[in-house]
């Protein structure tokens, strides 16, 4: 058996916007490939791990390869497992990484580079796209050895990531000059809530944490689902909400969701399609039709021109925001 076959599930670390598009990859390799799959906090995995599994392969996925709290969790799962002497819980293991000159690079055997270049920026941006392209890698890889996809909805997956960037182009022509527009609104926003569900649940996490990280609004993603279990009690006409609604599983469920905002006065963004559904945004993000499970490449693009044309209409620094550093070597 190959070190594939073998594995029977995957845990990834990782921290911030890493560990959104280890999200993205673990929604992929669970729901397309079929193998069980859990993303923790770095942080939080050194200090409560969960008990030894056999047969898992470990994934540490980290921009810089530097953040202590990622290193750290690897290690101790090294360690954890090589003191076991037991080979059904070896530490099968890969990094993710845009470093190779890194400390995650130079400590693990197995490294994917996402070769996006240098990011100068400390809001990651390019890089969490190449982030989550390794994970459609992955996806292909154990989809093809586990037998839980056909061959054609296989090559699909493929043939509809090659479309990918000229799409992304389109859709940053498109947008750079919407965002830019509708900036001025949220000069005086004090909170935005951003509704994704399935496989754009990580990205609504995604669009908060740009907002947050870059124009210093107050964001929170949900799951859709979960706004009537206490997020609606925050929203009225003060409360922007950015929805992602793209066809697919859970389609007419966000946009039912997005409705029960827009019932409570909110003003509704939509990162949607444009047709007869759209008319309740607003303002309207429109994203091509694409298949669902490509769909976290696009709907991410306007997030992050959104939250750059706020900052830069509010006279931030969009590369270098206050009290953060491009990597976090401390704890
Ligand atoms: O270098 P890393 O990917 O390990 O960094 C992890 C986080 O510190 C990082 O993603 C942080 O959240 C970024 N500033 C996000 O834009």
């Amino acid at each position: 058996k190959s070190i594939v076959e073998k594995i029977e599930k995957i845990q990834i670390l990782a921290c911030g916007t890493s560990r959104h598009a280890a999200m993205v990859g673990a929604y992929l390799l669970e729901q397309f490939a079929g193998v069980p799959t859990n993303v923790y906090f770095a942080s939080e995995f050194r200090y409560s791990p969960p008990p030894v599994s056999p047969n898992t392969l470990t994934i540490g996925v980290s921009q810089s390869g530097e953040t202590a709290d990622t290193l750290a969790a690897l290690r101790m799962e090294k360690e954890r497992r090589d003191s076991m002497n037991d080979s059904n819980f070896s530490f099968h293991h890969l990094g993710i990484t845009n470093r190779l000159d890194s400390s995650l690079a130079r400590e693990l055997d197995n490294v994917i580079d996402i070769g996006s270049g240098i990011e100068i920026g400390v809001a990651a941006t390019k890089t969490f796209l190449g982030q989550m392209l390794s994970f459609y890698g992955l996806t292909i890889l154990f989809a093809s050895h586990k037998q839980k996809r056909t061959t054609q909805e296989i090559l699909d997956l493929s043939n509809d990531l090659r479309l990918v960037p000229n799409q992304i182009l389109d859709l940053i022509k498109k947008h750079d000059a919407l965002s830019k527009e509708i900036a001025h609104m949220f000069v005086e926003t004090k909170d935005v809530i951003f509704l994704g569900r399935g496989i754009n649940y990580p990205i609504a996490l995604e669009g908060a944490l740009k907002l947050k990280e870059i124009s210093y609004i107050h964001a929170q993603g949900y799951p859709a689902g979960e706004l009537k279990h206490g997020p609606i009690a925050l929203l009225d006409q003060n409360v922007p909400v950015i929805s992602i609604a793209v066809p697919g599983l859970v389609y007419e469920k966000v946009l039912s969701n997005s409705q029960e905002a827009k019932a409570r006065d909110a003003r509704l963004i939509g990162v949607a399609l444009d047709g007869p559904e759209s008319e309740m945004f607003d303002q309207l993000f429109s994203i091509p039709e694409v298949s669902e499970w490509i769909s976290p490449l696009l709907t991410v693009v306007p997030l992050q021109l959104f939250s750059y044309h706020i900052a830069a209409h509010k006279g931030l620094d969009v590369d270098q925001p206050r009290n953060l550093a491009k990597s976090v070597t401390v704890e």
